[in-house]
């Protein structure tokens, strides 16, 4: 679905009123098209840790134009801020000021990224307290930042280098058009697994996956997303979409599987036909769900177990039938969509919200269970995407949902898709039991 209200206010007569009556001024994202450069103009790494220097030589050997000081007046696609040696609050006045006399300077669609360590693993309670501070900063500074500039961060655990793969990894999606609408986020990188791919256009090259409910929507961007970046698809959905999944399957080459997901074989079935037609299973993405919302007071049995059984007791089952397979071992992926109505509650949705918080309580207790195999399972969390399901909501309710975030709009389904994508490859070999939000910082629990 399109929001034309950001085309009325982007340019002339529209762009002027809004900005006079003080309305809310979204702008086009700037959005990941394969040999797209990875940032748009010079990046600013700012710190002068051995962290820091190791960063700056690894982003000149990608080809970026580094600075390690601010010109006056450039123009900067980017902001790093390596603070992974700060050991008391009082260490992050000086790199933090210095990046807000470079803010003014940033180009549109610009990034902001934070590199910290582990609050909870600093040796004392100053250096504990300086980390921890980046995150208030980093939240802070997000919902400062306009015209589709976002802030995000990437903490990492203790001994780990700013060069290892994922850390790399995160970096570059953070950098990129793929996070355009992830805003105030972390994501901790605990191991150091994960390896960079040979082309960055097509890091899921020889991978097999699976996306449940791909006929439409969310699932269906999805699967032309790791199809774009390399990886063989297997679309699954109900029979009853049997025609919009096939339709799916086809452009993206891949193969339909009419599956309900939460049958009692469903796990089995996925396995059988991923290995069965094309050899290998890697990638599983539990995308299928349904809402069924009413208020508690109104809520009957029929509502709230079907909301449980597709959207956690499924996943559950298949993740079991996944772990016991000998199909599944190598560096295996699985990547579930949570919600942020399971972060932040949403009223109607006691059935949702406790199925989408089930999934976060599952992927953090599964992560250690796939760690044997060098396997990992993350979530994402995605908040207002423009779908079939938010265009049914009334417009005062959608309108008012739609810009509740710092970046004044809705997602789009390719937002939750390349977020899926990056932590289904190998980069992200270093982070599992980690949940992403992709909601454009929204403000209600963010
Ligand atoms: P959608 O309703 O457009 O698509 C869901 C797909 O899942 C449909 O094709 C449906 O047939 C399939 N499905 C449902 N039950 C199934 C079952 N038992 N077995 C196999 N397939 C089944 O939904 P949308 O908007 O694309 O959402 C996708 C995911 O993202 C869901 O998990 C949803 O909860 C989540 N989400 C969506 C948000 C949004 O703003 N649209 C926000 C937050 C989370």
């Amino acid at each position: 679905m399109t929001d034309k209200y950001i085309d009325l206010v982007s340019q002339g007569l529209g762009k002027n009123v809004a900005k006079k009556l003080g309305l809310p001024q979204p702008v086009v994202l700037r959005r990941h098209q394969p040999g797209a450069p990875l940032v748009e103009g010079p990046v600013l790494v700012n710190g002068d840790s051995v962290g820091a220097d190791d960063l700056a030589t690894t982003l000149l050997g990608w080809g970026l134009d580094v600075r390690r000081n601010a010109l006056p007046k450039e123009k900067l696609g980017a902001i790093i801020l390596v603070m992974d040696a700060v050991q008391h609050p009082e260490d992050l006045g000086k790199p933090v000021l210095t990046v807000g006399a470079s803010l003014r300077d940033l180009a549109p669609n610009a990034r902001i990224i934070t590199v910290s360590r582990t609050a909870h693993s600093a040796s004392t309670p100053a250096a504990a307290a300086a980390r921890q501070g980046i995150d208030g900063l980093l939240r802070s500074l997000a919902k400062e930042l306009r015209a589709g500039t976002t802030g995000n961060g990437i903490i990492l655990s203790e001994d780990l280098a700013t060069t290892s793969p994922s850390v790399l990894g995160s970096l570059r999606f953070f950098l990129s058009g793929r996070s355009a609408y992830v805003d105030g986020q972390f994501l901790t990188v605990t191991g150091p697994s994960g390896s960079l791919p040979a082309d960055f256009d097509k890091p899921l090259a020889g991978k097999v996956a699976v996306v449940t409910g791909a006929a439409r929507g969310i699932g269906a961007s999805i699967a032309r997303t790791l199809h774009r970046d390399g990886a063989k698809v297997v679309a699954v959905d109900i029979p009853a979409a049997g025609d919009h999944l096939a339709a799916v399957a086809n452009e993206v080459h891949g193969t339909a599987l009419q599956l309900d997901i939460s049958r009692e074989d469903a796990g089995q079935r996925i396995i059988g036909h991923a290995v069965e037609r094309h050899g290998r299973l890697d990638i599983v993405v539990h995308n299928a769900g349904i809402t069924r919302d009413r208020l508690l007071a109104n809520m009957d049995e029929g509502r709230w177990q079907s909301v449980i059984a597709v959207n956690i007791a499924a996943q559950l089952r298949i993740n079991e039938a996944l772990l016991a397979s000998e199909h599944f071992k190598a560096s295996p992926r699985i990547v579930s969509v949570a919600s942020t109505s399971g972060i932040a509650g949403n009223r109607g949705q006691t059935n949702y919200g406790a199925s989408k918080a089930a999934v976060i309580g599952m992927v953090r207790s599964t992560a250690p269970l796939m760690e044997p195999c060098g396997g990992t399972i993350n979530a994402v969390a995605p908040g207002f995407i423009e779908t079939e399901m938010t265009a049914r909501m009334p417009l005062a309710i959608r309108e008012a949902a739609r810009r509740a975030n710092t970046l004044r709009q809705g997602g789009q389904p390719q937002d939750v898709a390349e977020a899926i994508a990056f932590l289904a490859s190998d980069s992200a070999g270093g982070i599992s039991g980690e949940v992403l939000r992709v909601c454009g910082q929204q403000l209600v629990g963010a």
